[in-house]
């Protein structure tokens, strides 16, 4: 018997199987040809939540959710958050290999010189009510961008799909500090060549009537780590989407648009706006005790807690706390953070959360950094989504390079009415009705 195979004995029939294993994984198909007779559909496997299945090979991210390690393309978390920026990162994600000097000034150029928006763009987001959330703008905004460029329905054309890409990673800041500015009734600020990618998102969402703004240099590098630990994480929900939705080939802004929704959710990328309405329910570090009491009965969940692939620390927010004090070394510390720093400890010790590996996530301290460097909580999901885009990107490209993969179209167990009749003398059916 060949070593890397697995041997299933259907009890039902008796009969005997031998699949292959590859890469740890039989493959779902591999189940169809066991049949309990030529009628027989033949098995499937049942997994809601994808809990166990692994939808596509990729040579992305590597996260190993046991020892809490994550790493792009081979290279560590906290090397890249230490010695690149997040445009490099980006590079990396998107091409499998860090940049050399050359090509870093090269791809920071053509992102430089894409994060204008169409004037009619521009006039679309201004038509969004005063107080649109900045998730729902920026998850309009980026299909409506599908009208903008036609052309980007051209998927299998590669140079065509790099230009998109191009154009949603430098354009994701843009349509990101004019949700914001919207929202509070500001002027639109225009894109300023000379700032590098951080410092000219914060020019657009906080300059004012100043002839210059200046970004404060170490809130902008803090920023640009953020979107270093944001730029990607496997197979999560919002990825999943992206994967999902650009399976049926439509163009790629219509797929981030699918994706930005996916994060936009409490579980996803809103915990972080969810992590700071709780903390200020909490109010106060003496309630703690009592919320973490209705939070094991059952009442709710602690946000920013707990992971599906992590039954460790989060490296990212491990890296996310050392950030923190330089953050608040600028900003004068976050009221919030003492109440956070007191409910991870005593969740931390606690025999709900210890059994269940429920540690703090990437979204449990970057809201308070957030609020700290001045952004408003309705703009955390968007500071996810800006990064993320390059990720949902390199995935997107992968996927549409890789052979295997079809369009996405999951099985289902069907749980419903064998065959019924209508009966006429009951209900009003349209014969009935003709009649009468
Ligand atoms: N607070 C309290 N209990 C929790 C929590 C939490 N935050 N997370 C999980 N549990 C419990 C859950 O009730 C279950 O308990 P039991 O076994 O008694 O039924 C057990 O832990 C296993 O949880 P699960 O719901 O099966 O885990 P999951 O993998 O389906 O969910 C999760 C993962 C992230 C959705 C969940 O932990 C959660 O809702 N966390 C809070 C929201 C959050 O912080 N989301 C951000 C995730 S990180 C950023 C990102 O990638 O988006």
């Amino acid at each position: 018997m060949p070593e890397n195979t697995l041997t299933v004995t259907d009890n039902r029939t008796n009969k005997t199987y031998t699949l292959p294993i590859e890469n740890g994984t039989i493959r779902g198909m591999d189940l169809r040809q066991i049949k309990t007779g030529a009628e027989d559909f033949g098995l499937m496997s049942y997994d809601p939540a994808f809990m166990n299945t692994a939808s596509c090979k990729s040579a992305i991210t590597f996260i190993d959710g046991d020892r809490g390690i994550l790493r792009y393309r081979g290279y560590n978390i906290e090397d890249l958050a230490e010695n690149c920026t997040y445009l490099q990162v980006a590079y990396l994600l998107l091409f499998g290999e860090l940049p050399d000097q050359k090509q870093t000034r090269e791809w920071v150029d053509k992102i430089t010189h894409h994060t204008m928006l169409h004037e009619t763009t521009k006039e679309f987001m201004h038509r969004f009510r005063h107080d649109a959330h900045p998730m729902g703008v920026l998850t309009s905004t980026v299909a409506a961008l599908s009208t903008v460029y036609p052309e980007a329905k051209n998927i299998h054309d590669p140079e065509n799909r790099m230009l998109q890409i191009i154009r949603l990673v430098a354009k994701m800041p843009t349509m990101a500090a004019y949700s914001y500015r919207h929202s509070l009734g500001f002027p639109y600020v225009y894109p300023d060549n000379e700032l590098t990618y951080t410092e000219n998102f914060m020019n657009m969402l906080w300059k004012m009537v100043e002839p210059k703004y200046v970004a404060n240099p170490v809130l902008a590098r803090a920023l640009d780590i953020l979107f270093i630990l944001h730029a990607d994480h496997e197979q999560n929900c919002s990825t999943n989407t992206m994967r999902c939705v650009g399976s049926s080939h439509p163009d790629p802004y219509l797929a981030v648009s699918g994706a930005c929704a996916a994060l936009a959710g409490p579980l996803h990328g809103g915990a972080n706006e969810a992590v700071l309405i709780m903390l200020a329910e909490i109010g106060d570090k003496r309630n703690i005790p009592d919320y973490i009491k209705r939070i094991k009965e059952g009442k709710g969940k602690l946000m920013g807690f707990g992971h599906r692939v992590y039954k460790n620390y989060d490296p990212r927010a491990r890296i996310i706390k050392q950030i923190a004090d330089q953050v608040f070394q600028v900003t004068g510390k976050n009221p919030k953070l003492e109440i956070a720093l007191e409910l991870e400890k005593i969740a931390l010790e606690d025999e709900y959360f210890v059994t269940r590996k429920l540690y703090p996530n990437v979204d449990f301290y970057s809201g308070i950094i957030y609020q700290a460097m001045g952004f408003l909580p309705e703009m955390f999901t968007v500071l996810f989504a800006i990064p993320r885009t390059v990720g949902w990107l390199a995935q997107w490209n992968e996927m549409l390079e890789d052979k295997e993969q079809k369009i996405s179209r999951p099985r289902q167990v069907y749980i419903g009415h064998a065959l019924r009749k209508i009966d006429g003398t009951k209900f009003a059916t349209v014969k009935s009705a003709v009649g009468r």
